[in-house]
This record gives structure tokens, sequence and C-alpha cells, in this order.
């Protein structure tokens, strides 16, 4: 199964829930594959790493070797060495992902922050699911109405609140979205909170699975329902 964490804005958390979800569906079983669509391969560092060798997933597609790197347990990382991946590659991209889906219980793609790249367009084609981070702002909101441009609405299994301050603005644009997602098969799940031990946890390139702290619980029970809604989603 294929998970794309999507979002056409930056900043919205893509790379630190992926991170936390690839790590997080590790211990529940799943052996799983965390994909960067983006070049600066953050959810890597993220998670206490750096990209140094040049062979990513365009190496990957091309001549089909191993690149991958073990980041934890069960967790195998796939770099992106590049974001210019031309279209005379593409089925073999998809082919790429297809042995993915094949060799992983679960392949986790860190999206990048635009939709025209064609790894961008090959991975909303291939994927099974979508999940969307959103900071509850404006600007996120008129995002998501205009979701169906850009995204297959179908495919959107969760909407994931995160960088969540408490404040009055934050929760009436959470009901409002609550309200718009309700005759839709899309989950909105509960925010993931804007902690100082989150972002610390970021610069130390640890996940929240890292921790036992009890400062992870609240999100931590957040990332339940996502892995919940992924595990039943048909
Ligand atoms: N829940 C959170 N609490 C604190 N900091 C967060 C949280 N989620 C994300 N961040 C921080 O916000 C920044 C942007 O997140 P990132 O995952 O890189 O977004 P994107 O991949 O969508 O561009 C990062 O520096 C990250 O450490
Ligand atoms: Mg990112």
């Amino acid at each position: 199964m294929i998970i794309y964490v999507k979002n056409n804005k930056g900043g919205t958390g893509k790379s630190s829930i992926s991170r936390n979800l690839a790590h997080g569906l590790t211990t529940k079983g799943f052996r799983t594959a965390l994909v960067s669509g983006d070049s600066q391969n953050d959810s890597l560092i993220l998670l206490g790493q750096e990209f140094t060798d040049k062979k990513g997933l365009k190496y990957f597609s091309q001549y089909g070797e191993d690149i991958e790197i073990r980041i934890r347990k069960d967790l195998d990382y796939y770099p992106l060495e590049t974001n210019s991946i031309g279209t005379g590659l593409r089925k073999k991209v998809i082919k790429a992902f297809e042995r993915l889906d094949k060799e992983y219980d679960i392949v986790v793609v860190d999206g990048a922050p635009s939709k025209e790249d064609q790894l961008s367009k090959i991975a909303a084609e291939v994927t099974h699911q979508i999940i969307i981070p959103v900071q509850l702002d404006g600007a996120s909101i008129k995002a998501i109405k205009r979701l169906q441009e850009t995204v297959d609405i179908e495919k959107v299994s969760c909407v994931v609140p995160n960088l969540f301050l408490g404040t009055k603005d934050e929760t009436d644009i959470y009901d409002a979205l609550d309200q718009f997602f309700e005759s839709t098969n899309v989950y909105l799940t509960k925010a993931i909170k804007h902690t100082a031990f989150e972002r610390r946890l970021c610069l130390k390139g640890k996940s929240i699975y890292d921790s036992r702290s009890k400062k992870t619980l609240e999100s931590k029970a957040v990332y339940d329902e996502i892995m919940d809604v992924i595990i039943t989603w048909e």
C-alpha cells in the first residue's frame, strides 16, 4: 500500500509527519519504506541521517539497483537525488513504485511542495491514499476547498491539522473543516499540537517513536488515529 503525504504548501509538516508515521507503522509490525519526493530529503535528516551518496530514487528507477538506507528496524529510506525527472523516465518510476509496493507492507511518500514536477504527478497517480497535513489558517482552508483541482479527492483518507497552537481562530477553522468533510469519506484527525518537544526531536534527528517521554503521548494518539484510518481504508 502506498501512502502519499501531500500538500502543495511548504511548512505544513509533510516531512515531520512522514517520518513519525513511517516509524510508527513499524511499531505496529509493518515493514515500511519512506520515499522522499523532495530532493532536500528533509525526512531523512529528521531521522538523524544525511544523504551523501548520489544514488537515489531516480537511479533506483533507472537501474533497479538497491539504494535504500536502513534507518530504523523495519524502516528503509529511499532518498531523492534530484527533482528533475523527465517524462522519459515515467514508466520506470512507476515500475519502481510497483516494486516497492510489493517489497514493503507500506510505502510512505514524503511529498514535495509542488504539483508540477514529474515525481509529484507520478506519486499522485500510483498512491492508494493521500494524507494532507494542514495548518489551521485561512489560506489552508482555501487550499483544501480547492483540493479537487490537484488531487483525486477519492484518495484522500486523512486531513491532519498540524502546528496547532490552540487559539480560538484555529478552533473555529477546525470546526469549519469538520463540517466541510462531514459528508465525505475524508477523516479529519485531531490536531497535532505545535510543541517545543517535537521541534527538539526534529533537531535531534529523532521521531516521536524514539522517545518514551510522556510529552509524546498526545501526538502519538493522533498518529494512532491516522494509522487506524490507513489500515482500515478501502
Ligand atoms: N507539531 C509540530 N511541533 C513543532 N514543530 C513542528 C511540528 N510539525 C512540524 N514542525 C516543524 O515545522 C517545520 C516545517 O515542517 P516540515 O515537516 O519540514 O514541513 P513540510 O515538509 O511540509 O515543508 C520543521 O522545522 C519542523 O521541525
Ligand atoms: Mg518537506
